[in-house]
C-alpha cells in the first residue's frame, strides 16, 4: 500500500496565519498537524508516501524533507492550483500506479490513527473504504446517507443534510478511483470533489465500505477546531520537565517544559506545553495552552491558546484566552501618552479588546 497526503489548498479560514504559512504546519501541542498524519501512516506500516503540495510547497518540503525522520520515503507531487481533492488524486496516478492507497487530508487529526483501517482494507474485497463520524454541523462536511449497511449517497456540504454522518478526511482506494476522478466534472465551487468520485463508484456498483469512527477526529481548518484539537492532544501528554522551573514557580497537573525553557515566578497549570528556550516570567499559563519555541511571556496570563515561535507577550492586564498568536508577534502593554491602542495587524486579523 501507498499513502497520499494532501498538503496543498488555500486555507482562507485561518488567515492571517496562512498568509505566510501552510495550515498543515500550524503546531498542535507544539507539533505540526501534518506530522501526526505522517506518524499515523508510518505506524500503519506504509513507507511510500506522496505529498500533494501547492503554493506553500517550499515550506512543506523544508519541514518534511525526504521523510527520513519517520523512516519513510516521501515523493512530492505539485498541484498547480487547489482544483479539488479528486484533482489531487488524478495527478497522483503516476505515483500510485496500480497500488491500493490511503489518502489522508493533511489538516485532519484522527485519534484512532489508520493502522486498523489499513489492515482491514488489505484484507477486504472493497474498492473503497470511507470513515464516518457523527457531527453536530454536517453541512460543513461531505455527508453520507446510508441505506441499512450500504452507502447510498454522498453529498458535499449539503445545505440541508439528510444525516449527521460526516466524511472523515481519510479514505482508502484501489485503482478504480482513477476511473472515477477522470469521469466526474467540477462542482459548483469549481473543484473536482472526492465525494463525487466516490458517488461515481457507488453508482457503478463498486464496493464502497465504511465504518463509524469511535475516537475523536478534527478537521483543523478553523480556529475553534484548531484550539479543540490542541485541547484533545494535550489531554494525553505526560509530565516532562527538561527546562528550569525556579523555586518561586509551580507546575500543576501534566506539564511539559522543554529544554532551555525557563519558568520564573510563574504558575503553569496543565495540561500545557512550553517549548524550547521560552522564558515565562511573573506569568500564568493555564490549561490547554501550547507555547512554541523561543516565546517570552512576562507579567501576563494566557490560557486555552496556541502561541507560535519567537513571539513576545508583555504586561497584558487581562487574561489572553481562546487565541492563536502567530510567529514573531509582539503583544504588549504601552503606558505611553496618549493612551491608545497601537496596532500593526496583518490582513484578515481578528482582535477583540476589553
Ligand atoms: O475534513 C473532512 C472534509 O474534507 C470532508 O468531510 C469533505 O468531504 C472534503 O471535501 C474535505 O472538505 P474541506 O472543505 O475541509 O477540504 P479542504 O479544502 O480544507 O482541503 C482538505 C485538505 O486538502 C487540506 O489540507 C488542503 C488539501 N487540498 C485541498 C484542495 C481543495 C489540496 O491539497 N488540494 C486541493 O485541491
Amino acid at each position: 500500500m501507498k499513502a497520499l497526503v494532501l498538503s496543498g489548498g488555500r486555507a482562507t479560514r485561518l488567515r492571517p496565519i496562512t498568509h505566510t504559512s501552510a495550515k498543515q504546519l500550524v503546531p498542535v501541542a507544539n507539533k505540526p498537524i501534518l506530522f501526526y498524519a505522517l506518524e499515523a501512516i508510518r505506524d500503519a506500516g506504509i513507507r511510500d508516501i506522496g505529498i500533494i503540495v501547492g503554493h506553500t510547497a517550499e515550506e512543506i518540503m523544508a519541514a518534511v524533507g525526504g521523510g527520513e525522520r519517520w523512516g519513510v520515503k516521501v515523493t512530492y507531487i505539485s498541484q498547480e492550483a487547489p482544483l479539488g481533492l479528486a484533482h489531487a488524486v488524478k495527478i497522483a496516478h503516476p505515483f500510485i500506479g496500480n497500488d491500493r492507497f490511503v489518502m489522508f487530508l493533511g489538516d485532519n487529526l484522527i485519534r484512532e490513527g489508520v493502522t486498523e483501517v489499513v489492515q482491514r482494507f488489505e484484507g477486504e474485497q472493497a474498492n473503497a473504504h470511507i470513515m464516518l463520524a457523527k457531527v453536530p454541523n454536517p453541512q460543513d462536511f461531505g455527508v453520507a446517507e446510508l441505506d441499512g449497511n450500504r452507502v447510498q449517497r454522498l453529498v458535499e456540504k449539503p445545505k440541508e443534510p439528510k444525516s449527521d454522518l460526516a466524511l472523515v478526511g481519510v479514505y482508502l482506494f484501489d485503482s478504480n478511483i482513477f476511473k472515477a476522478v477522470n469521469a466526474i466534472k467540477p462542482s459548483a465551487r469549481g473543484e473536482l470533489e472526492i465525494t463525487d468520485a466516490i458517488q461515481y463508484l457507488i453508482e457503478k456498483d463498486y464496493a464502497v465500505h465504511w465504518h463509524l469512527i469511535t475516537g475523536w477526529w478534527k478537521d483543523t481548518g478553523k480556529l475553534e477546531d484548531l484550539l479543540e484539537a490542541n485541547r484533545l492532544v494535550l489531554e494525553n501528554i505526560e509530565t516532562r520537565i527538561e527546562g528550569r522551573v525556579d523555586e518561586s514557580s509551580c507546575t500543576d497537573g501534566r506539564v511539559i517544559v522543554e529544554k532551555g525553557a525557563e519558568i520564573v515566578r510563574s504558575v503553569i497549570r496543565g495540561p500545557a506545553i512550553i517549548g524550547e528556550d521560552c522564558r515565562i516570567e511573573d506569568s500564568y499559563v493555564g490549561p490547554f495552552t501550547s507555547i512554541y519555541n523561543r516565546v517570552t511571556i512576562t507579567g501576563s496570563e494566557v490560557e486555552h491558546s496556541i502561541v507560535l515561535e519567537d513571539s513576545c507577550i508583555r504586561g497584558i492586564g487581562a487574561r489572553i484566552e481562546d487565541s492563536l498568536i502567530g510567529k514573531n508577534v509582539t503583544v504588549s502593554k504601552d503606558d505611553g501618552r496618549p493612551r491608545a491602542y497601537r496596532l500593526m495587524l496583518g490582513d484578515n486579523s481578528d482582535v477583540s479588546v476589553l
